[in-house]
């Protein structure tokens, strides 16, 4: 359960990524950025704790990869982990360890594990017929079978799922299955698997998420743990027939490796196993609490395979929470690395060097913490100049200025306080509270917002007491106000330190102090009267128009040449799902076009009048390119009648015929069979 204080110590893993692409602001806010904030919070408290990263460099699609590129899988994953790795590190993310899957001490880890539980009878073995390349000798795995989907015919479906139509699917589902390696025809071929029966750890998992995590789990991991409960667990198959990957350690598994799934998690052991000889404190003590960080697409994974693995095995504990964010998408659109759409960390280090910290910002403040949300770049602008500049770098700025002026950059001292002062000073006492409440309970976008009221409530003192009018007059009290503002100044350096770690160092250096650790976060007189500051450093700097647009313009690029891409694709892809409710709001019926002609002074439009079954009514078509008026009357067609109605031309339009269109562009009616009267409900 969450918080007991009864524990020793951290392990914090945070997932780790494929090394067959770099690192997004999607990964970032749902998974690194949260648990450096964690990570970091926990350093300051005096915690114990070890903050796990590492490349994820086994699965299908980085032999894929590598096939399309004619290099080895290794030579993919040493790019990869090369370039995520260093964006990680330069961006602050301060993992005590970033391993790496590929590295032997994983494949001893993982292939004790596997045996541990196959020597206690853990895996039920099965024989089933699976795909097999004759020509190279080879099982293919779903993503080495290509054919047409059997749902909606696009012919470049893969055995597991149909990136067109969405359905997921079984290899043998597929017509026409083709090997991605030689293109020939696969054929059926027995072939043994291991298979972790998760239906057995079934009432388990009940008592443990759905009765002991009630409470403290986050709604949404919960919840989609509760519905995969729910439906029923099936027996999982944890080895594949491929050559990139943990090899089974089994006697007659040659040419098998461990599923991706089943070695990655272990890779946070092997890590840690990498990073101190204690590494089995951080797992196997029940006083060490132990928290994965995730994306969504990642709950099943960690939440029930894992944990059932870890149970199997038996000398390990389990996660203490699990707290997965939802995804983040960039300017309306899913983020994707296919589509190039994305923010890429590398790339933003480039643009925007010194600027870690503002996109720190911004992705905790927009994280995704219980609903999809969406980064934009006029959001990442307002945020740096109406909050960062205008709210934290301005109230420190202005007080260290001001000391120069005034007390030649000494703290001056405090003397009488003020009812006003007293008030205020009570109320610094709070935040660190209310930021560790938020933190402790995963909420950080909450935790960020109050680290903001902080620097808010300095402004507002600042404002409120003019030191700039009242020095004339009393300097007495300007030195007063001026060193409770710098005890502010103070006191962000230290609870800043989680979200902005670069700019609470800055901070510290401008105010010349040592950092400290969490609980003197309320101490109020870190900076004794006389003490030397630095001279002012400017914590952050407003970002103008055209920087954004850059960026803006990249991404209209980006989407032009995917529409140029798609244009030349014969089919367009599935739009995304939608609700029943969505379709049934749309009446749609069918008719009979009774008049047609077309309109003046376009070559485009056609004026139709149809008779709907329920009236005779006015549409504006765009069809005159393809049809001639006199050759349309008489046509069934359907119309979608509570369309708002649309001025066109002049002439009002009360609704819309459907037709389908050729990726040439060609129309053509949607009519309905015989015996469909006008005003029949389409559904
Ligand atoms: O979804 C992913 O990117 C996976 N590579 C995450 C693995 S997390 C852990 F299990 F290693
Ligand atoms: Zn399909």
């Amino acid at each position: 359960m969450s918080d007991k204080p009864s524990y020793k110590r951290y392990t914090v893993t945070s997932a780790l990524p494929y090394a067959n692409g770099p690192i997004h602001i999607g990964h970032l806010a749902g998974v690194y950025v949260p648990a450096d904030i964690y990570v970091r919070f926990l350093r300051m408290n005096e915690e114990n704790v070890v903050f796990i990263g590492g490349s994820d460099e086994h699965g299908v699609p980085i032999t894929i990869r590598a096939l399309q590129q004619g290099i080895t899988p290794q030579d993919i994953v040493d790019k990869y982990h090369g370039i995520i790795k260093k964006s990680f590190a330069d961006f602050g993310i301060s993992f005590d360890i970033y391993a790496r899957t590929s590295d032997p001490i994983h494949h001893e880890t993982a292939s004790e594990f596997f045996r541990k539980m196959y020597d206690a009878g853990q895996f039920i073995e099965k024989v089933s017929e699976q795909y097999f390349d004759e020509e190279t000798g080879q099982f293919l795995a779903d993503r080495y079978i290509t054919g047409t989907c059997p749902h909606c015919g696009y012919d470049q479906a893969y055995g597991d799922q149909c990136e067109k139509c969405g359905t997921s699917l079984n290899a043998t589902d597929l017509i026409e299955p083709k090997s991605v390696l030689s293109g020939n025809k696969p054929v059926l071929k027995a072939t043994r698997h291991w298979f972790l029966p998760l239906d057995q750890y079934e009432p388990w998992l009940r008592e443990w998420i759905l009765e002991g995590h009630k409470d403290d789990w986050k709604i949404n991991v919960y919840g989609q743990c509760k519905s995969w409960i729910d439906q029923g667990l099936q027996p999982r198959a944890v080895t594949r027939d491929l050559d990139w990957g943990v090899k089974v350690p089994v006697d007659g598994a040659d040419g098998k490796v461990l599923y991706v799934w089943f070695d990655a998690p272990i890779g946070y052991i092997s890590a840690t196993r990498e990073l101190t000889p204690e590494w089995e404190r951080y797992w196997k003590d029940p006083e060490t609490k132990l928290v994965h960080f995730i994306g969504k697409d990642n709950i099943v994974f960690h939440c029930i395979i894992f944990p059932a693995m870890l149970k199997a095995e038996g000398t390990y504990i389990l996660p203490d929470n699990v707290p997965a964010n939802e995804f983040l998408n960039l300017e309306g659109d899913k983020i994707s690395t296919s589509r190039n759409w994305a923010v890429w960390l590398h790339e933003y280090l480039e643009a925007f060097p010194g600027k870690q910290d503002v996109l720190r910002y911004v992705l905790t403040s927009a994280a995704p913490e219980t609903k999809d949300n969406d980064f934009t770049w006029k959001d990442f602008q307002t945020r740096n100049n109406s909050e960062l500049v205008a709210i934290l770098g301005n109230f420190v700025n202005r007080t260290i200025v001001l000391t120069h002026k005034y007390f030649e950059g000494k703290v001056p001292d405090a003397f009488t306080f003020t009812d006003s002062d007293k008030t205020m000073m009570a109320e610094m006492r709070q935040f660190p509270g209310k930021i560790a409440e938020s933190i402790h309970g995963y909420r950080f976008r909450e935790a960020l917002s109050e680290m903001m009221n902080l620097a808010r409530l300095g402004n507002k003192y600042l404002t409120e007491n003019e030191p700039w009018k009242v020095i004339s007059n009393d300097p007495v009290r300007v030195g007063t106000v001026l060193n409770l503002s710098l005890q502010i100044c103070a006191q962000l350096s230290i609870v800043s330190e989680p979200f902005l770690p670069f700019s609470a160092a800055k901070i510290r250096k401008t105010l010349n102090l040592p950092a400290f650790k969490w609980k003197e976060a309320t101490l109020l007189n870190w900076l004794q009267p006389g003490h030397v500051l630095d001279q002012p450093e400017l914590l952050f700097e407003k970002i103008e128009d055209p920087v954004i647009q850059a960026q803006v313009q990249k991404l209209l690029d980006t989407k032009q040449a995917n529409e140029a891409a798609q244009a030349m694709s014969p089919i367009q892809p599935a739009k995304d799902t939608i609700g029943f409710e969505d379709f049934s709001k749309m009446d749609i019926r069918t008719g009979t076009i009774i008049e047609a002609e077309k309109v003046a002074r376009t070559d485009k439009l056609l004026k139709l009048k149809i008779d709907t079954g329920l009236d005779t009514r006015t549409v504006v078509s765009g069809i005159a390119g393809f049809f001639k008026p006199e050759e349309i009357i008489g046509k069934r067609v359907c119309i979608l009648v509570n369309l708002a109605p649309r001025q066109l031309k002049g002439i009002e339009s009360q609704g819309m015929i459907l037709m389908a269109e050729n990726p040439d562009g060609a129309l053509f009616f949607v009519t309905p069979d015989d015996g469909a009267v006008n005003g029949a409900d389409i559904k």
